[in-house]
């Protein structure tokens, strides 16, 4: 990290982290999907679960699960209502940036984390066409 670099994290990421959208939380089977995505953040070896249900090629609802860090959970919590209701291309299309407007900038430093719930998201969607 660089020396004078913004600590802040903005009212919206801090929205998100304490009240995080679309979090799966506990038995995994209480959620009716028809596709899940899991992925590993290269940079820092956090995971993320991504599952979705479809209909009529749109993302009709979804949940996700990490052992990732605030940044993390804000920003896929972030992602999680971006991507409820687009088609598949159209979610495969939200990029890191747009979560990252969406929330108001996260400090540059956490920015990787950003991608982790993309990611899952990405994975889920191809594992729901590979299954069709
Ligand atoms: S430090 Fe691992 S996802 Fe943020």
């Amino acid at each position: 990290m660089n020396e004078g670099e913004d600590w802040v994290y903005s009212e919206k990421v801090k929205d998100h982290f304490l009240h995080p959208r679309n979090f799966l939380m506990g038995d995994e089977s209480k959620f009716k999907y028809d596709a899940v995505g899991l992925v590993g953040n290269p940079i820092c070896g956090d995971q993320m679960k991504m599952f979705i249900k479809v209909k009529d090629d749109k993302i009709q609802d979804l949940r996700w699960k990490t052992y990732g860090c605030a940044s993390a959970i804000a920003s896929t919590s972030a992602l999680s209502e971006i991507a409820k209701g687009k088609t598949l291309d159209e979610a495969l299309k939200i990029s890191a940036h747009d979560i990252d407007d969406f929330l108001g900038n996260l400090p540059k430093h956490k920015f990787h984390c950003s991608i982790l719930g993309h990611d899952a998201l990405k994975n889920a969607i191809e594992n729901y066409r590979k299954s069709t």
